[in-house]
Order: C-alpha cells, then structure tokens, then sequence
C-alpha cells in the first residue's frame, strides 16, 4: 500500500470536490504536466469511486472481458457489450473524461465501418473519445474517425487484442528495431490526429523518448515514471482481481480479501442469529402487533412470537 503525494489542483480540479468538466482541450494542455490519471470503469458503481476520486479520465476497457466477465481475452468482447457498459459509466455523469475501447474487429474491416462502430459507442453509449489498439497500420482509420470529429486516444506496445498472434503478452520494444518502430507508430499516429496516446507494456526508456517525440499526451501502463499521466485497470489498484496482478501494478487497496472476509462475517452472524437485529428489522404499531399475536397464537406452535416494540419508520 502507497500513501498519495498531495500536490496543487491540476486545471479542471478544484481540489474540493466539484469540478469542471475535463474535456479533450484540457487532456492536451496537460502535455509535461501535471500528470494525467486514467483508470478503468465498468459499471456505475466503478464510475462513481473514479468520479468521487477526481480522475482524470475514465477508461470503459476491454479489459472488462478479463475481470468482469471472466473471459481468457479481451477478443471475446463485442461491441453491445462495450455499449452496455459504457452505458452504466455514462449514467453516472462523470466529470472525468469518458473514454471507450473499440473492441477487436470493430476498426479492422473499412474506415466506414469503424465510423459506424464509434458512433454507436458514443450514440448508444455516451461515449466521448475512443481508443484503439495498433500503430501505423491503424492511421488509415483514425484518420477517418478524426474527420467525423470524433477524438481518438492511440494505444501501441503491448496490444492485448494482439495476444493470439503474438502468442501471449510479451513486453514490446525491448529490440532496437522494435523500439524505432514503435516511435514511428507513435509519430504516424500524432500525424493521423490521436489526441493522446497509451503506450503499454514498454521499457521506461522507450516511454521517455516517445513521450519526448510527440507533442500529444501520453499515458502509461508499465511504460515507466516518465509519461505523461498512468493509467491502471481499477480492479488490480483496488486488489480485485482474483487472478494474476502485473509487474507493473501497484495495489493501493485488497478489495478482494476484504470482501471475503466481510462476507463470511454475515455467514457467520446469520448463523448465528445476530443478524439482522432490532436495527435492521421494521416494528408494526404496538396495538397491532399484540392484536397479530393473539390471533397468531396456535398458528405457530413451534415457534415463539413477540411483540416487536414502538413504532419504527
Ligand atoms: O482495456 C484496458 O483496460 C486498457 C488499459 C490497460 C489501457 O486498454
């Protein structure tokens, strides 16, 4: 567990607790700092934690194929499920810039396509950027979002959507060739008109230099300190996820083993019979209940009835 650093309300923050709306112009203003913060939501519950925690952005993952709905990859999401999650986030009105993932084979297809694709994200939604996975073999779509008005966050490295060809999750750019390559994908996709870019799964080196070439912010995630904001799945930051955590998470909380243990506590209270008490139990008018009770007496003979006490709301 870490202890934040406090630090001066970054623009779009008042650092009290209501806040203006953080939207694409201000995302960019932030390129050298302070630092972007983006995390995963799913569902209104996550959104409300992100918003109530003054995030930056929020990220509706594909990654909800891995930790909400239990699938092995995030191919297996399709875009109704993106749209019905997105949902949930939206209902929340979040403050925090709401970013979707277009999921695998939504932007592969045509540039026409794609755009059918991201509208309904932010249609049906309530979406108000995308993100894509790929480098220069992507720009022809972004490009086409871009002219639609749509903004587009970029996302190179390790592609998780890549993981059937590339055979698993491997940390890319970790060869010289890899690394130039990718700062061409970077560069090809500042051109294309992405407003910000995630670079996952990179050597810190490579996330410094990127960061560097281009003018747009970027946002890590196991990319090093030197990006330009962090991005985290919120399950692994907040400890609930029951699977394996990444190198390149830090656990500021163990949602999961609290949660157990919380709800063996109820197990134990119900078998017990101390739950629910007086406290969580509603009372009838004294006059009724005794009346109840004596028309109920013989009813029950195996169990004992009592009158519950006053009045209760
Ligand atoms: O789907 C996701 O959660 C992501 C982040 C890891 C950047 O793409």
């Amino acid at each position: 567990m870490a202890a934040a650093a406090s630090a001066a309300p970054a623009p779009g923050r008042s650092g009290a607790g209501s806040r203006s709306k953080i939207t694409i112009p201000i995302v960019q203003g932030r390129k050298g700092g302070p630092k972007l913060t983006m995390v995963t939501a799913y569902d209104f519950p996550g959104a409300r934690l992100a918003e109530a925690a003054e995030v930056d952005l929020i990220l509706v993952g594909d990654s909800v194929a891995n930790v909400v709905l239990g699938y092995e990859t995030t191919t297996r999401v399709t875009l109704d499920d993106m749209i019905h999650h997105t949902k949930a986030v939206a209902r929340a009105k979040p403050q925090a810039l709401l970013v979707v993932d277009m999921p695998w084979m939504t932007f592969h297809v045509s540039p026409e396509d794609t755009l059918k694709n991201a509208a309904r994200l932010i249609r049906e939604g309530g979406a108000e950027a995308v993100k894509l996975e790929g480098g220069a073999n992507r720009v022809e779509m972004v490009r086409r979002l871009v002219s639609a008005e749509i903004p587009v966050m970029g996302h190179i490295g390790l592609t998780p959507q890549s993981v059937l060809s590339a055979g698993g999750y491997q940390i890319q750019g970790r060869k010289l060739e890899e690394a130039q390559a990718m700062i061409k994908d970077a560069q090809a996709l500042e051109e294309a008109g992405v407003f910000a870019l995630v670079l996952e799964g990179v050597p810190a080196i490579l996330g410094q230099i990127i960061t560097q070439k281009v003018q747009i912010p970027t946002i890590g995630i196991g990319a090093g300190p030197d990006t330009d904001g962090q991005v985290l799945v919120m399950h692994d930051l907040l400890g609930l996820n029951f699977g394996h955590y990444p190198r390149f998470v830090r656990r500021y909380a163990e949602f999961a083993d609290q949660g157990v243990a919380a709800l063996q506590l109820w197990i134990e209270d119900v078998r017990r019979g101390s739950f629910p008490g007086a406290e969580e139990s509603y009372q009838m008018i004294d006059a009724a209940a005794l009346e109840l009770l004596e028309r109920s007496s013989g009813d029950h003979s195996d169990r004992s009835l009592t009158a519950q006490g006053s009045v209760l709301p």
